[in-house]
């Protein structure tokens, strides 16, 4: 029999204590007595590190430069702290080299990583760079794809990086984050610039010790480097009206494009003040309706013309039914798993036949999964076998879309501060909240810039990714 897996989100949510002060107001003076320390208010927005950018490369590496450079960003070689490098302090102990300022990043290209020795070198760029690293800051690494080496130990050595990588996230405070780009020998500056800008950027605020992989496609300077990447498109979110899906129509509307908000019928009137403040227009529509897609199709078509495609759809819409799976009733199940996945599967369909209003050539699909998707959860059977299938399906359907340039990708939000994530009690909302590396939960908007980076044409060369927006959850790592 598979031995049980240890999950401490389960263990700490259901202590004794937990469960006696779950209700608000006693659980509320509890962690007041306890003395919870308030989180660290995490940098936002299209915004750079205060602090200088250091750029450390190993070997021949030259990728990362050139992709810092088409983004204008100025960059200082790294401290390196070896053993000729150390002065004796006072104490006559080694004192390791520091940076004079504030750190804002350090990017290290590793895509030349090749012996287990050049490791050292790696060790040697990060101590000093931890230690200097100002609030919200970041650790970037770039590398290779493991599978795309033929040699046994660079391959290998790649893979390694995403050890150190989860390790360096949950080591760094103050709101600082690591993540691990892995690049193919064909990715290019250009293919590359939308990724390391976001990384470096407060949009990724609450992405933290995540991987993913960026391929070959051809983008042209201006689109990578552009700031307002959906100017004069139409771009469709489902599940608009509240919460995740109001912050990605408004992100959405921010960098110039025209949303379609669509919601049901009963969040009519939030609907119609999302897309009224942000200008785009409603489409009251349950979505697991059999013909939601050529409806939305029909709409675009109707509001902005025959000609008129959409350029990406965002299928935020979800819903939870949890019940332990002993009293989980066929209503229950099918409720979820269709507007969670049945119904994406349909209306995908219908905007890729290449109906007036449907999908365009070079557009793209983003879904969104779950930790508790990718991990299990206790009393989510329908909801985690949902999410779960929406990272199967992103997988599936990449390279099938590849020959019509559409990128297709997902995210996994954590613990998001929506309606959804209000109804947990008290307590157990603090712990949720706080069993990550950042200590604190994301908001809707972190969830909204990831699929914004990821729907951006400036990103045609990622593909097929789950990009978790977690701040390093303890769950589904
Ligand atoms: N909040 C979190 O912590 C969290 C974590 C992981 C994943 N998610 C996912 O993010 C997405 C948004 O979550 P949220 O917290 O903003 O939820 P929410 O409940 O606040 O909002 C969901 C929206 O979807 C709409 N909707 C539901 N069923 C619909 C249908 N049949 N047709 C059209 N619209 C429909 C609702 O009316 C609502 O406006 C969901 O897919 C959810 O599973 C959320």
């Amino acid at each position: 029999m598979p031995k049980k897996r240890f999950d401490p989100l389960e263990a700490l949510a259901t202590t004794p204590l937990a469960k006696a002060v779950a209700s608000s107001s006693i659980g509320k003076s509890v962690a007041t007595k306890l003395g919870v320390p308030p989180s660290v208010e995490l940098r936002r927005g299209r915004n750079n590190p205060g602090g200088a950018i250091s750029l450390a490369e190993l070997n021949n590496s030259t990728l990362t430069r050139r992709t810092l450079q088409l983004l204008g960003l100025f960059t200082i070689n790294p401290v390196i702290d070896t053993p000729d490098a150390r002065t004796l302090g006072e104490a006559g102990r080694p004192v390791p080299p520091g940076y004079e300022g504030r750190l804002g990043a350090l990017v290290l290209d590793l895509t030349e990583l090749r012996a287990v020795t050049d490791l050292e070198y790696v060790r040697g760029v990060l101590r000093p760079a931890i230690r200097a690293l100002e609030r919200s800051g970041r650790i970037i690494f770039v590398a290779r794809t493991p599978e795309t080496f033929d040699e046994l130990e660079p391959r290998v050595l790649a893979q390694g990086l995403d050890g150190l990588n989860r390790t360096v996230a949950k080591e760094l405070r103050g709101g600082a984050t690591s993540n691990l780009v892995w690049v193919d020998p064909e990715t290019t500056p250009q293919a590359l610039a939308s990724t390391l800008r976001f990384l470096l950027e407060g949009r990724s605020a609450y992405v933290d010790g995540q991987s993913w992989r960026v391929g070959a496609a051809e983008v042209a300077d201006d689109v990578a480097t552009s700031v307002r990447p959906y100017a004069g498109t139409i771009v469709a979110v489902t599940g608009a009206a509240r919460g995740i899906g109001a912050a990605i129509a408004r992100t959405f509307a921010r960098d110039g494009a025209t949303v379609v908000g669509v919601d049901i019928p009963a969040s009519g009137e939030a609907l119609a003040r999302v897309v009224n403040e942000i200008h785009g227009t409603a489409l009251q529509l349950d979505i697991t309706l059999p013909d939601a897609g050529e409806r939305i199709a029909a709409h675009v078509a109707e509001r902005y013309g025959e000609d008129a495609r959409l350029y990406a759809i965002i299928h935020n819409a979800g819903i939870t039914r949890d019940r332990m799976l002993a009293n989980l009733d066929e209503k229950g199940w099918a409720a979820v798993l269709d507007v969670n996945l049945a119904a994406q599967l349909r209306m995908n369909a219908s905007l890729l036949d290449g109906r007036a209003g449907g999908l365009a050539d070079g557009g793209s699909i983003v879904g969104i999964s779950s930790t508790s998707g990718i991990a299990g959860n206790k009393g989510q059977a329908n909801y985690a076998t949902s999410k779960a299938a929406i990272a199967g399906l992103v997988r599936a359907m990449a390279p099938r879309l590849a020959d019509r340039r559409i990128t297709i990708n997902a995210v996994g939000p954590g613990f998001i501060e929506t309606e959804m994530t209000a109804a947990i009690p008290y307590l157990q909302r603090q712990i949720f909240q706080r069993s990550n590396s950042l200590a604190q939960g994301g908001k809707p908007v972190d969830v909204a810039e990831t699929i914004a980076y990821l729907a951006d044409p400036a990103s045609a060369a990622v593909t097929g990714q789950v990009v978790r927006v977690c701040g390093q959850a303890l769950v589904g790592q």
